[in-house]
C-alpha cells in the first residue's frame, strides 16, 4: 500500500481511487488522480494513512467497487491498528453506494463531491462564499434524501411499512431543506446585488483588473504575494483561497492595476458546485486580463490546463482566452535544466503569451509584470491634448493615469500625446468637458 507522508493530526482516513474502465484517452492517470484526492483529503485536515487505486471493471450499482474491491478495502482498514475513521472514495457515489459501503466497511464514507463540499465549507471566508457553500451542500443533501427515499420505498414495497415514520421524517427533512434553500437563494441575491454596487464603485477607480486563475495548488496565492508583496494565507493545501482577494499592483511603467486572486479550479468539479461558485468567480468575468497560473512541474500540467480552459469556457469567458490571457508558467525552479531549456525553446518557437517564472524564488517576476504592462498598453489609445499652461491638476492626472509620450509647449498651451486606457480616455474627455480651459 502506498503510504503518503502524514502532515496533519485530524481523523484517520484511507483514500481510494476507483479506476473505471471508461477512463478514455487523454484522461488523467489514476495515480495523479489518487494524489490529488490525497491532497484534497489533507486540505480538510484528514490524516491520510493509506491510498490505493482499485480497479473497477463494471461499476456495481450497490457499492461501485466489486466484491473483491470491497474486500481489499476492508483489509486495508483492518491493517490499520489505530483505526480508520473515514474512507474517501474519489468518485461520485450514489446515496445507495455510499450507505452500502459504510455498512460494509463499518466507517464513514465520503465521496468526491462531499469532500469538495467539506473543503469549500472549511475555506469559505466571505458571507457570499459561505452562503454558496451552504446552498450547494443542502442541494446535495436534498438530492441524497430524495434518491435514498425512493430506494427505501422500493425496498419496503409490500412489506407493510408504507407511510411509516422514516418516510414522514424524510418528507419533513426535504421540506425543511427546501425552505432553507429558498431563504439562502434570496440572501445570495441580496449579497450579489451589494457586491455589484461595490464593483461599480470600484470601476470608478480607473484601474484595470488582472485576475489570477489556475488549477488548485498551481501557486496563485504565492504569485499574488510575490507580485503585490502583500500577505494572504498561503498554505500547502488545496483551496487555501476561496473568496477573491484583491490588491493594488504597481507595474514597471507606473501604471496601476488591481490584482485579484481567485479560487482554484479542480478537475471534475461536480456541476452543482460550479454553478454555486459562479458568483465567486465573477471577478474573472470582469477582468481585463487573466493570468493563467500553471504548475509546469506537474506531470499532468497539460490536462490541468485543459480543465481550466474548459471551466473558463463554462463560465462564459472563452473570449478572454487568447488576447486577454497570459500564461504564468510557474514552479520552473522545480524543473531540471534540460526541461527548462526545452520550455524556453518551445516558447521562443511558439511565440506564446507565456512567461516562465517561479513565484517562490521571484525569478521571472519582472518579466510577468512587463508582459502585463504591454498588454494593458495595447488595450489603450493615444490621445492628443492641449492644456492651458496653468492647468497643473489635469497635467498631474495625465502623468498619473497614462504614459506621456510627447510634450510640446507653445502659444500659451502645452500639447501632450498620452497613452491612456479606454476608461481613462473617457474620463479625460469628461474632465475636459466639465473643466474647460
Ligand atoms: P489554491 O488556493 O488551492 O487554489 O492554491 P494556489 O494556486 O493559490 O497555490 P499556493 O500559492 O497556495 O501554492 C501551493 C503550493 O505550491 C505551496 O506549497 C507553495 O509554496 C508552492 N509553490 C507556489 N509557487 C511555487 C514555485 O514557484 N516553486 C515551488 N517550488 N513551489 C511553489
Amino acid at each position: 500500500m502506498d503510504r503518503p507522508a502524514e502532515n496533519s493530526r485530524g481523523e484517520a482516513c484511507l483514500a481510494v481511487h476507483p479506476r473505471l474502465r471508461s477512463g478514455g484517452p487523454g484522461a488523467r492517470t489514476a495515480a495523479a488522480r489518487l494524489k490529488e484526492a490525497v491532497g484534497l483529503a489533507r486540505a480538510i485536515d484528514l490524516t491520510v494513512r493509506g491510498a490505493e487505486i482499485v480497479g473497477v471493471r463494471r461499476a456495481s450499482p450497490a457499492t461501485l467497487l466489486a466484491a473483491g474491491g470491497v474486500e481489499k478495502l476492508n483489509e486495508m482498514i483492518a491493517a490499520e491498528t489505530a483505526g480508520i475513521d473515514v474512507v474517501v472514495v474519489d468518485a461520485a457515489l450514489t446515496p445507495v453506494q455510499q450507505r452500502n459501503l459504510e455498512r460494509a466497511c463499518n466507517c464513514k464514507v465520503i465521496d468526491r463531491t462531499g469532500l469538495i463540499l467539506e473543503i469549500f465549507g472549511a475555506r469559505a471566508r466571505t458571507a457570499e462564499g459561505r452562503l454558496q457553500v451552504e446552498l450547494a451542500a443542502l442541494t446535495y443533501q436534498r438530492s441524497r434524501l430524495v434518491r435514498s427515499w425512493t430506494h427505501l420505498e422500493r425496498q419496503r414495497g409490500g412489506a407493510g411499512f408504507m407511510g411509516g415514520p422514516g418516510e414522514t421524517q424524510i418528507e419533513t427533512d426535504r421540506r425543511l431543506i427546501g425552505r432553507r434553500i429558498g431563504r439562502l437563494r434570496r440572501q445570495l441575491q441580496e449579497v450579489k446585488r451589494t457586491r455589484e454596487l461595490h464593483r461599480r464603485a470600484r470601476r470608478k477607480v480607473p484601474y484595470p483588473v488582472v485576475a489570477l486563475v489556475g488549477y488548485t495548488n498551481a501557486g496563485k496565492s504565492t504569485l499574488f504575494n510575490t507580485l503585490t508583496r502583500a500577505r494572504v494565507t498561503v498554505r500547502d493545501q488545496l483551496f487555501a483561497t476561496l473568496d477573491p482577494t484583491m490588491r493594488a499592483l504597481k507595474l514597471p511603467s507606473g501604471r496601476e492595476a488591481i490584482l485579484s486572486d481567485t479560487v482554484g479550479f479542480i478537475s471534475d468539479l461536480p456541476h452543482e458546485l460550479i454553478s454555486a461558485f459562479h458568483a465567486t468567480l465573477e471577478e474573472v468575468r470582469q477582468a481585463d486580463i487573466l493570468v493563467h497560473v500553471r504548475d509546469v512541474s506537474h506531470p499532468e500540467a497539460e490536462a490541468q490546463k485543459a480543465d481550466v480552459l474548459a471551466v473558463l469556457a463554462e463560465l462564459g469567458v472563452d473570449a478572454a482566452v487568447g488576447d486577454g490571457m497570459i500564461e504564468a508558467l510557474n514552479k520552473v525552479d522545480l524543473l531540471r535544466s534540460g526541461a527548462r531549456q526545452a520550455l524556453a525553446n518551445r516558447l521562443r518557437r511558439g511565440n506564446l503569451a507565456a512567461v516562465p517564472l517561479s513565484a517562490r524564488t521571484g525569478e521571472g517576476r519582472e518579466d510577468l509584470l512587463a508582459a502585463l504592462d504591454d498588454r494593458l498598453a495595447a488595450a489603450s489609445s493615444l490621445v492628443e491634448v492641449a492644456l492651458a499652461a496653468d492647468d497643473g491638476a489635469t497635467m498631474a492626472w495625465l502623468y498619473d493615469h497614462g504614459q506621456v509620450v510627447e510634450r510640446r509647449a507653445g502659444d500659451g498651451a502645452i500639447r501632450l500625446k498620452v497613452r491612456l486606457g479606454f476608461a481613462d480616455a473617457a474620463r479625460l474627455a469628461k474632465r475636459l468637458r466639465t473643466n474647460p480651459h
